[in-house]
């Protein structure tokens, strides 16, 4: 098959290049900067802003993919509530390109989402739950949920959460963050009123894999297990790699007056995609081993 993955430089983009490449797919990247990081793998990479329509539906028409894999998007919540319009275009504007295009060629989309969609006043959430952003960063990503479903294409929407794992040159994620902070010896503080679960990258890129291999369509939540606060998420990693957990203090989500409000008792109920891609995500003790080893290599 020909999958085209749109931020092929980022955390998933890379994780799903390594993944996608065992099943004799033909591999296509787009991403903002000049060059692909992981290029061996690629049959061709473009250097290409997805907010630009004509130059990105010229470039999904020119690959003819069979599946593209949206993953580009502009992740940092509070840059999202103070700069609307440029979150609007990442998250909203590069998905309504990305359909135009997809409309031409007849591509099935698999459109990368997030738990953000929802409240926070009852989770976990299952696929079925009634969406009610409460940032701008989830009103974008459930805006562009919203365009897919009513674009009469193949699509799947795959909703994760705390995203972490190895790449190069990525953006810090909250677990690659903590473990510099820790090392380095400075104290941290962090929220104790955030609930959730979260999720190596491998897993969400393996269950993504599923989802082409089986065609399977509709929404996934695909996270790894084991539902906790954002403190207690920290002790653990501490712990597990064996840092010492005094520098970790709690505080609660107010007091950090930050610009976009968050979704405090979050997380993700996991049963249907496990069921329906026959997988069993990882445990927090199995994804932190993961990590520390690909850490090490
Ligand atoms: N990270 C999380 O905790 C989390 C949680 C839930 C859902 N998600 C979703 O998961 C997906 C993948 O996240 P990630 O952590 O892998 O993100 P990431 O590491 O930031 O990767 C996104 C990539 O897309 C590129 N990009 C952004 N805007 C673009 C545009 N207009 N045209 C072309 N490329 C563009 C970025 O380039 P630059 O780096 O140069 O901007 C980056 O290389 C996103 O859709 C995100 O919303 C993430």
């Amino acid at each position: 098959m020909k999958i085209l993955i749109t931020g092929s430089n980022g955390l998933l983009g890379q994780k799903l290049l390594s993944v996608l490449t065992k099943d004799t797919n033909e591999l296509y990247g787009i991403d903002l900067a000049d060059k692909a990081i992981v290029n061996n793998i690629l049959h061709q990479y473009e250097c290409l802003n997805l907010t630009n329509t004509k130059t990105t539906i010229d470039a999904i028409l020119g690959i003819g993919p069979d599946i593209i894999i949206h993953t580009a998007a502009t992740t940092a919540v509070d840059n999202c509530e103070q700069e609307k319009e440029l979150c609007w275009n990442s998250n909203v504007l590069t998905t309504e390109n990305i359909i135009k295009a997809s409309k031409k060629t007849g591509s099935k989309v698999i459109f990368i989402s997030s738990d953000y969609v929802f409240d926070g006043k009852n989770g976990p959430y299952s696929e079925e739950d009634l969406p009610n952003p409460i940032n701008y960063y989830g009103r974008s990503k459930l805006a562009a949920e919203n365009m897919l479903r009513g674009s009469g294409l193949n699509w799947t929407i795959v909703r994760t959460i705390v995203l972490y794992g190895i790449g190069i040159n990525t953006r810090s994620s909250f677990v690659t963050w903590l473990l510099r902070q820790l090392r380095t010896g400075n104290t941290v503080q962090i929220v104790n009123d955030q609930w959730g679960n979260t999720t190596i990258v491998d897993d969400l890129a393996t269950g993504i894999e599923r989802i082409t291999m089986l065609d399977r369509k509709g929404i996934y939540n695909i996270a790894s297990h084991d539902y906790m606060n954002r403190y207690e998420f920290a002790v653990k990693i501490a712990e597990f790699f064996d840092l010492d957990c005094g520098l970790i203090s709690s505080i609660t989500t107010s007091s950090l007056n930050q610009p976009a409000d968050r979704p405090l008792r979050s997380g993700l109920k996991v049963d249907k995609a496990e069921k329906e891609l026959y997988i069993s995500f990882r445990t927090l003790a199995e994804a932190l081993t993961l990590y520390k080893k690909l850490e090490n290599n």
